[in-house]
């Protein structure tokens, strides 16, 4: 039995897996309804025999593709995906996300970027206005990440954003590093004005890897209800 939370992200994978065909390849994105997906589409490998090669998006997602036998292989050998599906943190009217909860987001928006087509799964509660409560993750060098935090400081008071505490992600008593061996900071904004402006605003400063907007990746949404519904947006 799952809980209502379980349950919403449990349907929304499910839908989303139906969505693959055979010989699809498909980028596997991270947290934890993507591996409600994993464990979907581990299901219909075994029992329909389904062919499909995926690309994941993290170390977590590879080993657990692995464990389930989804047969995988990296971007370099895929080179080109036929779809890419993954959770989000926020996701807005237009379909634009915050991402990135996971500490994963730059390997999911190079997979999410490199395929046909990214399905988003997400429970009802991720569903939002405007993005911004949920605080926006950069990606960041190491060398020098105090330089870059104060750079991403300065260029929230020019840009006259309110709320802008910046703080570097944890593990413990030490920075959390990413998969790609760099730095999180967190931007507590509340609100994201201009979303489209900020996510180029930031890939601007030097030290800053990525950040955790897609905008106009996404092209479905498939939401998950607790009591099993499942609606599309698109
Ligand atoms: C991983 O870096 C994130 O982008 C995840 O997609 C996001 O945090 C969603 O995770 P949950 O499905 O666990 O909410």
């Amino acid at each position: 039995d799952l809980s209502p939370i379980d349950k919403a992200k449990f349907v929304a994978a499910k839908r989303a897996v139906d969505l693959i065909e055979d010989r699809m390849t498909v980028g596997l994105g991270t947290g934890s309804t993507a591996a409600w997906m994993v464990r979907c589409l581990a299901e219909r490998v075994r029992e329909e025999g389904l062919r499909v090669t995926g690309v994941p998006t993290s170390r977590r997602t590879a080993e657990l593709a692995r464990q389930l036998g989804v047969p995988i292989t990296t971007l370099d050998d895929a080179k080109w995906l036929d779809m890419t599906i993954d959770g989000a943190d926020e996701f807005d009217p237009a379909l634009n996300l915050i991402k990135g909860g996971g500490a994963a987001l730059l390997q999911e928006k190079i997979v999410a970027t490199a395929s046909d087509q990214m399905v988003v799964i997400a429970d009802a509660a991720k569903e939002v206005t405007q993005l911004g409560a949920f605080p926006l993750p950069v990606e960041v060098i190491p060398f020098g990440w105090q330089t870059t935090k104060a750079l991403v400081e300065e260029m929230l008071v020019a840009m006259d954003v309110m709320n802008r505490d910046v703080t570097l992600r944890m593990n413990g008593e030490a920075p959390l590093v990413t998969d790609e061996a760099n730095y999180i900071l967190d931007l507590h904004l509340k609100r994201i004005g201009n979303p489209r402006q900020l996510a180029m605003v930031l890939n601007q400063i030097p030290g800053v890897v990525e950040n955790g907007l897609f905008i106009d990746i996404c092209d479905i949404v498939v939401i998950g209800h607790g009591d099993g519904r499942v609606v599309l947006r698109d």
